[in-house]
């Protein structure tokens, strides 16, 4: 592969915020990679929206990063992939894409009660991927589910420690853990920000299962098979946009990757973006 395009972007996209949890551990892991970044605030939450309509989102963002130059696309959206990842593999054959799964295999394998919870989307939920690893992973384990409704926009404004969203977390989570549950997973990219406040409701015997370092890893694992990856160990360059607000996102950012950014600001034109 030529350096040109091993020195091009990881493209990541999500709703919202939620898409900084994977691009964090990105960073972590693959420092020398440049990222760029694309949250689409215009149409948060994606959780509540029919499929079709997330996987026309999820169509035009591709486009739009590829246009940019992304040499892989991280789809950083459980719901978006539940909606879309199947269809972007086959729409864009030749881009190498990494998406989200719920991670119901290994809260199944780890799981010592047998009861295993799921805090994702309406839409994730709804989608054949989420079927599909229940019946192909949870065989003998009981799988219980939440919306955590409000969640996501209580995330988006980074109240990650209130006691609206501690309601929210407790009403979700105190009837799975007098069903016995020991294993919860992160089926949404925005939870993780408020794992310590999951930690302090479930207590010491419950277990949180985040994706991100899983899904990072299978992004260097796609790139070093492709020729992708990006040699040399200086610090690569993160560039973030928004159909939201960038100032808005400009701010949360130390508090949610550790680091300040700009932001810059892209527009929907009725379905295109520019
Ligand atoms: N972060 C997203 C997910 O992983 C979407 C949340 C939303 O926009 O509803 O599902």
């Amino acid at each position: 592969m030529n350096r040109g395009v091993t020195h091009t972007p990881i493209g990541i996209f999500d709703s919202g915020v939620g898409g900084l949890s994977v691009l964090r551990e990105l960073r972590r892991q693959l420092p020398a990679e440049d990222l760029l970044f694309l949250a689409d605030q215009a149409h948060v939450p994606y959780g509540r929206r029919s499929l079709s309509q997330v996987r026309d989102f999820s169509r035009e963002i591709t486009s739009y990063l590829l246009s940019q130059g992304a040499k892989l696309i991280v789809v950083a959206c459980n719901t978006a992939s539940a909606a879309a990842l199947h269809y972007l593999r086959e729409s864009f054959p030749e881009v190498p894409f990494v998406g989200m799964e719920p991670a119901v295999k290994p809260a199944a394998e780890q799981t010592q009660s047998g009861i295993v919870g799921v805090l994702a989307t309406p839409a994730t939920f709804q989608g054949e991927l989420y079927n599909s690893v229940v019946e192909r992973f949870a065989k003998g384990v009981t799988v219980l589910k939440d919306t955590c409704q409000g969640l996501v926009a209580q995330i988006e404004s980074g109240d990650l420690d209130t006691l609206a969203t501690r309601t929210i977390l407790e009403k979700a989570l105190h009837p799975m853990l007098e069903r016995g549950v020991d294993r919860v997973v992160m089926g949404c990219t925005h939870y993780p920000f408020v794992i310590p406040l999951i930690e302090e409701v479930a207590g010491p015997e419950v277990e949180v299962i985040d994706p991100a370092p899983a899904v990072a890893r299978q992004v260097g694992r796609v790139l070093d098979a492709r020729g992708l990856s990006k040699p040399g160990a200086s610090l690569g360059a993160v560039q973030y946009l928004t159909t939201g607000d960038p100032a808005k996102l400009s701010a949360l950012l130390p508090r949610l990757v550790g680091e300040e950014n700009l932001v810059e600001s892209l527009h929907w034109d009725s379905d295109r973006l520019i």
